[in-house]
This record gives C-alpha cells, structure tokens and sequence, in this order.
C-alpha cells in the first residue's frame, strides 16, 4: 500500500533505502536527540522490525520517498513504542528525515497523511508524539499538524537527570487535526 501527498510518498521500504537510512543514523546531526547514533547492522534490524510490522498491521513506519527526485529522505509512520511509559497503551506518531530535507515542511505534510490514515483507516481514537523537551523542531512538527501539548515526563529507558531523559507529551484526536 503506498499513499500519496502533494510533494511525498509514504511507501514499503525498498532494499535501497537502507544505505541512506543507515547514513542517517550514523549522522551525529540527525540524531542529535538521541542517546546515540546507530551502526548499519542496528539500523538494519529497524528495518527488519519496521517491515515486518507494516506487513502485519498495515499501517507503521513508512519509508518516505521525495516526489521531484525519487530520493528516500527518512521515515514517517504510526508505531507502538517498545517500552512501558506512563501513559502506556498509546499509538504514537514518529518522524525521522535525512537534514538535506529539513525545513521544507515534510514531516509536518506526510505526518497529517498518517493521522489521516490512523483515524479514517484504522479507527485510532487518539494518536500521541512525544520527544525530548530540548528537540524543539520535533515539537514544532507536532504543533504544525494540531497536536496539544500535556505533561512532562522522565523517559524510562533514560537516567534521570541527563538532559534527554526530559520528555513532553502531544496528544491529537480526529477532529483536532489540521
Ligand atoms: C524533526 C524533523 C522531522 C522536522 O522535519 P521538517 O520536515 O524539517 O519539519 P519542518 O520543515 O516543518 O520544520 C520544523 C522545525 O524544524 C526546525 N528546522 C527547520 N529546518 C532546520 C534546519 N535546517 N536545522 C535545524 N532545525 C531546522 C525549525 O524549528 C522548524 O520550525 P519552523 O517551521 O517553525 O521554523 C527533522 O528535523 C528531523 O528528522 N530531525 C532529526 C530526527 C528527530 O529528531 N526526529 C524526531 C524524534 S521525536
């Protein structure tokens, strides 16, 4: 299943997309709000468990893919996190892009095809997003597209007090989407 907005295409991941996304998790910059950057062989096995995921539910974390160049440029999809957080059980919303694509609106443009696809598709009654309290451009992705923001919490898999460990918590129903 592949779905399409003005300028993006939410897809199934192909083989080829895994060198860029491998680069990009390599990418100290991309992933300057996380505890580390990841090897090929983790971010292998992402999409290992990306793929079989959206092969299971249909809907994930779908590999997005730049109209005007055919470049794969990150992810961008629906998933349930891994881990037990305070407001567990959730559907989350996610975003990852490669920072040549940064600043055009493409999170925010193929996130609201998600929710779309979330609510119309799959009859989700909410969607979360949550990311740490110092990432400002993930929360400016989640204010663009209509989610409001509610509490702060210490992310579990990280040690209380390291910056990052801070999160915010977004939440969005059908009718707030914009
Ligand atoms: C968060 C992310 C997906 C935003 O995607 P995007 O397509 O650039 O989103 P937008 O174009 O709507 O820009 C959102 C905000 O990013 C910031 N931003 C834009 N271009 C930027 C750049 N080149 N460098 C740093 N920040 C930038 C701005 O604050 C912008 O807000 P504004 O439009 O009010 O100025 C992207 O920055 C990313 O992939 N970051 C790394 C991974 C990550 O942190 N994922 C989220 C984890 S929860």
């Amino acid at each position: 299943m592949e779905y399409q907005t003005e300028r993006l295409i939410l897809r199934l991941w192909k083989q080829s997309d895994r060198e860029p996304f491998a680069a990009m998790n390599a990418s100290p910059e991309v992933m300057r709000y996380f505890p580390n950057t990841r090897t090929r062989e983790e971010s292998d096995n992402m999409v290992n468990a990306v793929e079989q995921i959206l092969a299971d539910k249909g809907w994930g974390l779908w590999a997005v893919e730049e109209k005007s160049s055919g470049a794969f440029i990150g992810f961008v999809g629906l998933n349930i996190p891994g881990y037990e957080l305070p407001f567990s059980p959730v559907i989350e919303i996610g975003w990852r892009l490669d920072k040549p694509f940064w600043g055009k609106g493409y999170a925010p443009e193929a996130a609201r095809k998600a929710l779309e696809i979330g609510f119309n598709q799959y009859a989700m009654d909410e969607i979360v997003a949550f990311t740490a309290l110092e990432n400002q451009p993930s929360q400016r992705v989640m204010e663009k597209i209509g989610m409001r923001r509610c509490e702060e919490f210490d992310h579990p898999a990280l040690k209380q007090g390291q910056p990052l460990c801070r999160h915010v918590l977004y939440r969005i129903t059908k009718n707030q989407m914009l």
